[in-house]
């Protein structure tokens, strides 16, 4: 993209968010922590450079935060079973990588910005450093005191999902079936592990024969598999439009994915985004300032945790 048509997108983007969301706003931090955002970027430079996969994992991470009890750092706290809830144990990854972030703004910034925030910022910069499209992060959000695991059970998705429940629950959280959808596209980068896709490799009649016998040499039907899978058959660590093209192919990772285009409602969209991978990236950036307003603690409610695992002490 051409620097001119990278700063029309952002321009565009940052009106569209700005009416969003009267509570955060893009200078939160302007005279609080004013390299804020080139710490995160040179933290995160620094981490993707060594492994690509961790700016995907942020991205995920950062979702994971939104969809319990809203964006509010709950997802990164050791204590309250969020972390163990079923979609997230033994699978979510990037705790390590906030800690250190954390401690290189706290350094230069002590106890002003919210790791709530942060994640945010790194599920931007990772799609970014990745190839994906920029947008200007909405700050403000503090931490919460609780996490909730039997909440992170009801709300976040799994991998077996229907149409029908992955719109009901994106719906609880205000977004909308294309929201859905075109948040989806956030598996166009990162990895799966077998019991992800297990069924589907399996038991799914709407997936293509080589693709799934593929799959089938590293994912055994029974036992652990911890073999990983890339979620993008075609580019997978490269944030484009390929995964909409995967799920024309019959070639989606998840069955949650191929929901997406088996006949159903959003079938027209895929195709579009496909088409028009410009558009699923403007549309990408302003789905995620989206999630990123759900229910932010503001104001005086909840903290800016110093540790971002733990409460601060009284
Ligand atoms: C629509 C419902 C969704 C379902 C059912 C779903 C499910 C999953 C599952 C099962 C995995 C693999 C976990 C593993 O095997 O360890 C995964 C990975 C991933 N998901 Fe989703 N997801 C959904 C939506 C999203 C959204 C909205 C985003 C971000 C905006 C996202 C970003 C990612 C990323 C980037 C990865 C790869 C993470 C890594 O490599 O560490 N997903 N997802
Ligand atoms: C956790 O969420 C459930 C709803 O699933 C709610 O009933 C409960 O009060 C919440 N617990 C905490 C500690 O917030
Ligand atoms: C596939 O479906 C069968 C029958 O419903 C079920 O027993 C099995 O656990 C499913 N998964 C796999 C990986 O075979």
């Amino acid at each position: 993209m051409s620097n001119g048509r990278l700063l029309h997108c952002l321009l565009v983007v940052s009106l569209l968010s700005g009416v969003a969301h009267a509570q955060l706003s893009k200078n939160f931090y302007e005279a609080s922590c004013p390299s804020l955002e080139t710490t995160v970027r040179a933290e995160m430079k620094h981490a993707v450079g060594k492994e690509s996969r961790i700016g995907a994992s942020l991205l995920r991470l950062f979702f994971h935060d939104c969809f319990v009890q809203g964006c509010d750092g709950s997802i990164l706290l050791d204590d309250g079973g969020e972390k163990s809830a079923d979609p997230n144990v033994n699978s979510l990854r990037g705790f390590d990588a906030i800690d250190t972030i954390k401690a290189s703004v706290e350094a230069k910034c002590p106890g002003v910005v919210s790791c709530a925030d942060i994640l945010a910022l790194t599920a931007r910069d990772g799609t970014f450093l990745l190839g994906g499209p920029y947008w200007d992060v909405l700050l403000g959000r503090r931490d919460s005191m609780t996490a909730n695991r039997s909440l992170a059970n009801t709300d976040l998705p799994l991998a077996s999902a229907s149409l029908a429940t992955l719109i009901t629950k994106f719906d609880k959280q205000g977004l909308s079936p294309k929201d859905m959808t075109v948040l989806s596209g956030a598996h166009t980068i990162g990895m799966a592990q077998c019991p992800s896709f297990r069924d589907r490799i399996y038991n799914d009649s709407n997936i293509d024969a080589s693709f799934a016998n593929q799959l089938q040499k590293t994912c055994p039907r029974c036992g652990k598999g911890s073999s990983l899978a890339s979620i993008d058959t075609k580019t997978p660590m490269a944030f484009d439009a390929a995964y909409f093209q995967d799920l024309i192919d019959r070639r989606g990772l998840f069955h949650s994915d191929q929901e997406l285009f088996n006949g159903g409602s959003q079938d027209a969209l895929v195709r579009h985004y496909s088409n028009n991978p410009a558009i699923f990236r403007y549309d990408f950036a302003k789905a995620m300032i989206k999630m990123g307003n759900i229910k932010p603690l503001t104001g005086t409610a909840g903290q800016i945790r110093k540790n971002c695992r733990i409460v601060n002490h009284a």
